[in-house]
């Protein structure tokens, strides 16, 4: 049985591009596959924190896997802090890694800016190898993204790779999965840039707990262009995110969608993207306060998981440090 990992760090509300680049897809593995997806914490902990709200956002993190579908009986659900060995085997992997291979790490470079690395926090710089442990902690072999942790999965590879001919077989060497859409939906305002939770402008994203009041309002706001003709076309980039957006949350084919609209305007499409969106959404949301209110299960939930996790996890460490003497 093949072994799926990913994570989604509980550093600000999610974004419907953590949904779409991230949770749908795993929806597809947890029958077939030994699923572990965790909330990852330590992650998040590389730029400033509340503690307060860092600690409720992991749990929101898991009861929104749970409303989006995840079967705690068919997958692992865990916070990666609570399982140690992550730390762990992140250290050890640190010494099979240079950091001309770490400086090559494009998020880095988009996260600090140029002249200010030497004020950047080593866990950022570092962040690979921590991704680099969860996953490989698992013997993983596939990991299903969105477009921009590629880069982190062939990292991952590499240091495997790296410790296996250093050490002798020790680790799989796993895979990126990137769905064909929605691997990377775009800023509402400024379309060629990735939608994320951490940009200033909300009006940028669209968030996946979010009423439909303020879904609404950031949708007509969302910038288009002046031509008026809906296409899916890289120059009408703003048209393009939008009919992405639909086509990924409707299951509708795009050029059924772009023919739905021939000779009208972007508002009819914006109207309808509303209404698309929000169908999701609004249950989601339901589901995802009741999780949370039932305290009890949630934490049963995380608990069994980390047990889970940590059996796993514990082997693995074993036989890194029997390997590295
Ligand atoms: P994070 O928390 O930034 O994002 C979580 C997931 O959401 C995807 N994503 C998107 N997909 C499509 N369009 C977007 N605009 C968009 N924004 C985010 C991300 O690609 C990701 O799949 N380092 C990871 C978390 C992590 C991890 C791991 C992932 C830690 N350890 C091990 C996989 C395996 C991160 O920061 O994701």
């Amino acid at each position: 049985m093949k072994t799926v990992y990913s994570a989604i760090q509980p550093s600000g509300e999610l974004t419907i591009g953590n949904y779409l680049g991230a949770i749908k897809n795993w929806l597809q593995f947890q029958d077939e596959y030994k699923c572990f997806f965790s909330v990852a914490d330590f992650h998040a902990i590389t730029v400033k924190q509340d503690p307060a709200l860092l600690r409720e956002r992991s749990r929101k993190l898991i009861a929104v896997y749970l409303a989006a579908g995840l079967d705690p009986k068919k997958v692992t659900l865990y916070i990666n802090s609570h399982v140690s060995e992550h730390a762990e085997l992140a250290w050890v992997l640190h010494t099979v890694v240079n950091l001309g291979q770490l400086y090559r790490m494009t998020q880095f470079k988009t996260k600090v800016q140029s002249g200010d690395e030497l004020n950047a926090n080593a866990g950022l710089f570092c962040y690979p190898i921590l991704m680099a442990a969860d996953i490989l902690l698992y013997d993983t072999e596939l990991v299903p993204v969105g477009d921009d942790q590629k880069q982190h999965v062939e990292i991952t590879r590499d240091i495997a790779e790296r410790f296996n001919y250093q050490f002798g077989e020790t680790f799989v060497l796993p895979e990126a999965l990137i769905q064909k859409s929605g691997a990377r939906i775009k800023s509402l305002q400024d379309p060629l840039k990735k939608m994320s939770k951490s940009d200033e402008n909300p009006g940028a994203y669209l968030l996946l707990l979010e009423d439909k009041k303020s879904l609404e309002k950031k949708i007509k706001r969302a910038v288009t262009d002046s031509e008026g003709i809906v296409r899916y076309i890289d120059e009408q980039p703003g048209i393009k995110n939008l009919l992405d957006i639909y086509h990924v949350f409707s299951g509708d084919p795009i050029d059924e969608i772009v023919a739905r609209y021939e000779g009208k305007g972007y508002g009819h499409l914006k109207k309808d993207l509303i209404e698309v969106v929000d169908g999701v959404l609004s249950p989601l949301r339901v589901e995802t306060e009741r999780y949370l209110s039932d305290t009890t299960y949630l934490d049963e939930v995380i608990k069994e998981g980390t047990l889970k996790a940590r059996e796993v996890a514990s082997n693995t460490l074993q036989r890194v440090y029997d390997r590295i003497g």
